[in-house]
Order: C-alpha cells, then sequence, then structure tokens
C-alpha cells in the first residue's frame, strides 16, 4: 500500500493538504518541511508531524512514497524535479511552474524516472465543471462557436503584504499564475489548445504592491474550432464577484459561474440540461480573501487511488504543462 506523504512547505495551502490527508482513511502525513525553521516547528507541533531538518533528509527518508510542494510558485520547478530524482512522486500545487521551458523539465524528470506527477487543479471536480465535461465527452454540445471566461476577484493590500513572494515576478509570477491558472486549466481540460491569441493586460489598482498585471483581456481561437475571450482582474471592489465560463456551442448555451466556477447560472440547451447538480464545497477562506473551491480532498484522494492502481492522475504533468504553455501564450501576446 503506498500511502505515506511528506509536505513542503508549511504555509496555507500545506496546512489544507495535511489535514486532508490525515482525514483520508488510508492516507499518512509522515513528516514536513519549511526553509523557515520558525514555521516549520510551529507547524509540526500543531499537526504532530516530524520536522525534517533539510529537505536532503526529507528526500532520503526511505519511508516517504509521496511529497507535496506547497511552496510558492516560482519554487515549484526545481523542487519537484529533485523529489522525482530521489525517487518519490510529487505533488504540486497550481500553478505547475511560471516558465514553459521549467515545466517541461519538470515532465522530462518525471518521464526519466518513471514517477508519478500530479498537478494540483481542484477546479476540475468541481460538480458543474465535471457536468459539462461530461456532456463535452458525450458530443451532446456539438461544435464549440464562442466561449466568454471571466475572472473578476479581489485581492487587496492585506493579501499581497501577507507573504513576502506574492506579488513578485520571480516567485509569484502574474495573476493569471496564481489566481487564474485555475480558469485557464478549464479551458484547457473542457476545449483544448488554443492559437492566435492577442490582448492586454494592465496593472489598475495595485502600484507599489505587485510587479506584474491585475487585470487583462484576451481574445484568441481554439485549435478545435471556435473562438473565445477572457478577461480577469484582482480589482473587483471590496470583493470576489464572479468566475465564470459561457459555453456557446452548436447545441447550447451554459454558463458555468459563481465566484468560482461553483453554479449553473444558465442554460438553454437541445434537450440535456443539467439537473441536480450536487451542491459544491465552499470556497477557500482565508480570513480576508477567498480562492478557489475546496475540492483537495477529491486531489488527494485520486493520489491515493492513482498510486495505488485504482485510478488513473487526473491533472498529470502533461497537462500542467500545456497550461503553462497557454498562460504563456497569453503574456507573449501582451507584450
Ligand atoms: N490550489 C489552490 O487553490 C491554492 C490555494 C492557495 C495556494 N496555492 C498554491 O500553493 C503554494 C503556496 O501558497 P501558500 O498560500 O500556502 O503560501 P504561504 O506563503 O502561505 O506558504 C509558503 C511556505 O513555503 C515556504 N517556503 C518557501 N520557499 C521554500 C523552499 N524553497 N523550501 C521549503 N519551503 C519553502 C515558506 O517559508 C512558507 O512557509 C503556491 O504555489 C500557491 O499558488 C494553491
Amino acid at each position: 500500500m503506498i500511502k505515506n506523504f511528506a509536505i513542503i512547505g508549511c504555509g496555507h495551502i500545506g496546512q489544507r493538504h495535511v489535514k486532508h490527508i490525515k482525514a483520508h482513511a488510508l492516507g499518512n502525513v509522515i513528516g514536513v518541511f519549511d526553509i523557515d525553521s520558525k514555521v516549520l516547528l510551529s507547524f509540526s507541533a500543531k499537526n504532530k508531524l516530524k520536522s525534517y531538518s533539510s529537505l536532503n533528509d526529507l528526500l532520503n527518508d526511505p519511508d516517504i512514497d509521496v511529497v507535496n510542494i506547497c511552496t510558492p510558485n516560482g519554487t515549484h520547478a526545481e523542487l519537484a524535479i529533485q523529489v522525482l530524482e530521489s525517487g518519490k512522486n510529487v505533488v504540486v500545487e497550481k500553478p505547475m511552474s511560471i516558465s514553459v521551458l521549467s515545466a517541461q523539465e519538470m515532465q522530462n524528470a518525471a518521464l526519466r524516472t518513471g514517477l508519478k506527477l500530479f498537478v494540483v487543479k481542484q477546479n476540475r471536480y468541481n460538480p458543474p465543471v465535471s457536468a459539462v465535461k461530461r456532456l463535452i465527452d458525450q458530443n451532446k454540445l456539438g461544435k464549440t462557436l464562442m466561449v466568454s471566461v471571466n475572472c473578476f476577484w479581489n485581492r487587496n493590500a492585506n493579501y499581497y503584504q501577507q507573504s513576502p513572494w506574492r506579488g513578485t515576478k520571480e516567485l509569484d509570477g502574474g495573476a493569471l499564475y496564481t489566481q487564474f491558472s485555475h480558469f485557464v486549466d478549464i479551458l484547457y481540460y473542457l476545449f483544448g489548445e488554443i492559437k492566435n491569441v492577442t490582448g492586454k493586460v494592465a496593472n489598475t489598482s495595485h502600484h507599489g504592491l505587485i510587479e506584474f498585471e491585475d487585470s487583462g483581456t484576451f481574445s484568441f481561437e481554439f485549435e478545435n474550432g471556435g473562438i473565445g475571450n477572457l478577461a480577469f482582474t484582482t480589482s473587483s471592489y471590496k470583493q470576489n464577484m464572479e468566475g465564470s465560463i459561457t459555453i456557446f456551442s452548436e447545441n447550447s448555451t451554459i454558463k458555468i459561474g459563481g465566484k468560482y466556477l461553483n453554479t449553473i447560472d444558465y442554460q438553454v440547451t437541445n434537450g440535456f440540461n443539467i439537473e441536480d447538480v450536487p451542491a459544491s464545497s465552499p470556497a477557500n477562506n482565508y480570513g480576508f480573501y477567498e480562492g478557489s473551491m475546496s475540492n483537495h480532498d477529491m486531489v488527494i484522494n485520486n493520489v491515493i487511488e492513482t498510486l495505488n492502481g485504482r485510478q488513473e492522475v487526473m491533472t498529470n504533468g502533461y497537462e500542467g504543462l500545456k497550461v503553462v504553455e497557454m498562460i504563456s501564450q497569453f503574456y507573449d501576446a501582451s507584450k
């Protein structure tokens, strides 16, 4: 039975990983590592876990099967490659990395070592997203005509000042990496790759807080046909307002909406309305800001089930790489 986890990064999301591994009937967290020794000690004490005194200590522990990387975006690639090369499977938080080259290197390391690389994209488990994915796989929607993505969230000064990596080009990378990679992932998951991207980004209200844009607007075409647009901002007044994907297809118009792709807000279909969508989990609530839907329990379940041969990886390194490529297509188009 493969079930022993270690966590690198004892911050907000690291805590969520520990909680859900502990809650899983088959999961077991052995220990944690963080470069901040104070954070490491208080986190390991609070969660009653072993604290590794160095990354090498963790990598050399023969009891660990899988390591969850819960550190700032810009550190994911190097850590993931080291973990894979030490002979352990990797679960990496989103975004997989913040450059195409480093995402390719991670995927190559997974192929070279024959180990599994899981990328956390928990919005794939949102009930409305799964329902639409099923309809697409059954060819119910017909030709894709147009897809419109709106990501209108709020991230304020408190949020950026809470962790030193946030808002930096080197470790955060940009709003499309940190806040909206989930939406780009769902775009890829449902409709595949894009081409001919045009658009703009701007820092409209976060001067002095972030080294990149807070807003952007893009149009593009899908490789598989149809056109699309993506508008995003972290400047929505006071609070998150909307996170939605509206799909215009030959046989239906469907809006997956709410603030986090958690509701079906509109549907007119050729007889295949989505009924009885189960209630969505609440959003990750971090006090003064809200993140995406909290489906990490399903992510952890997929890791355990896959490592024990009963499921396929929900989002693998190849797909994580494709999403990084799409984000970089957006940023390249804005230059
Ligand atoms: N899936 C989601 O919905 C979701 C939600 C929040 C955050 N995240 C992702 O999780 C990651 C962490 O975010 P967070 O909000 O928990 O950040 P955080 O700042 O709360 O925690 C990060 C921790 O990593 C540690 N760290 C930094 N560099 C390290 C290194 N090289 N080795 C070991 N430890 C290191 C820091 O000391 C800190 O304790 C980010 O990639 C973020 O995008 C995903």
